[in-house]
């Protein structure tokens, strides 16, 4: 089964094309040197993932990311602002530079492309000098783990902790002249706004197909999942904000904090995917700041 390794075990295993789960602030990545063919293949036979899901590629710097993709005024722009000063979970789709990371993209014109928030896996990739192609670390269509107790995938565990964001990454499409969201994360389109003073588009039902990964049912346990559920059942986990006296009701926040939400989502519906429930309902959630990829997540949970 899993087996934790340090950051030394991990150099050596990803150099000798193995897979290893990484930390980020998002949520735990499963991760490969993405320029080794044979261990990009390993990453889609170990997540079932379709082939022509491309896999998002991790760097430590923006002079990393430059070897492998176009950055132009505005997309450097983004980086500084987004990446660099304010931290932000945000990936980038950029048009590609070089044709090394073919395996990991499903020889896509373009990368999606981000730097993790996580200590530990910035310092693993600054040795390693190589991007690691790094997909969530769930099964395919099952909920992302954001604690390493949470992987159900058996491979090499880098440990990390919990991971703060608890939600993944934006994805933002700087290939089209005006910017697109193509999914949502922690970084909305407001923040995107505030913090780069550029306006972009959001993410638009229709445009799924650019993000091959994020459309239909996904982030799913294995009880059936209700939504903006005001009156729960007796035999149902109740998933809410704000405190709670009732033994089946779980709080995602005691606070109405949606950060906090965010972080505790999956691994409390992962909590509560047990039989002794009938079934999973979740309150209303605000559709504002990180709730409103807490709402993406939930609404594709609930598809059945
Ligand atoms: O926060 C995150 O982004 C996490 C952590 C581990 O970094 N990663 C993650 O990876 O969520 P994944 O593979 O589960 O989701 C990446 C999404 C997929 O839906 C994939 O289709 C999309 O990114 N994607 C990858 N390359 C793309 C590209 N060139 N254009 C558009 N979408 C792309
Ligand atoms: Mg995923």
């Amino acid at each position: 089964m899993n087996k934790k390794v340090s950051i030394d075990d991990s150099l050596k295993l990803l150099s000798e094309g193995e897979v290893v789960a990484v930390p980020t602030e998002t949520v735990y990545g499963l991760a490969c040197d993405a320029t080794n063919k044979l261990a990009t293949e390993k990453v889609y036979a170990l997540k079932t993932r379709p082939k022509n899901n491309p896999l998002i590629i991790h760097v430590s710097s923006i002079e990393m990311a430059e070897r492998y993709v176009h950055f132009d005024s505005q997309a450097m722009h983004f980086a500084k602002k987004l990446w660099q000063d304010h931290k932000r979970s945000i990936t980038f789709v950029l048009n590609k530079k070089s044709n090394e990371l073919d395996h990991a993209i499903n020889n896509k014109e373009t990368v999606a492309i981000r730097i993790p928030h996580h200590p530990i896996t910035i310092e693993l990739i600054d040795l390693f000098q190589k991007p690691l192609a790094a997909p969530s670390a769930n099964i395919s269509t099952k909920l992302s783990p954001t604690m390493e107790s949470n992987i159900d995938i058996d491979c090499f565990i880098l440990s990390g902790g919990q991971c703060s964001v608890g939600i993944e990454s934006t994805i933002l499409d700087l290939t089209t002249d005006i910017p697109s969201i193509l999914r949502h994360g922690e970084c909305t389109a407001n923040d995107i706004s505030k913090i780069t003073g550029v306006t972009v588009n959001e993410y638009v039902k229709g445009s799924e197909i650019e993000c091959p990964g994020h459309f239909g049912k996904h982030y799913s346990p294995n009880l059936k999942l209700r939504i903006n559920v005001e009156n729960p059942s007796d035999d149902e986990a109740y998933l809410c904000l704000g405190p709670v006296t009732n033994q089946n009701h779980f709080s995602l926040s005691e606070t109405y904090d949606l950060r906090e939400a965010a972080k505790n989502l999956f691994a409390t519906i992962k909590k509560v995917d047990n039989p002794v429930f009938s079934s999973i309902s979740i309150a209303p959630i605000p559709s504002k700041d990180i709730g409103i990829a807490i709402n993406d997540r939930l609404y594709r949970a609930s598809i059945s």
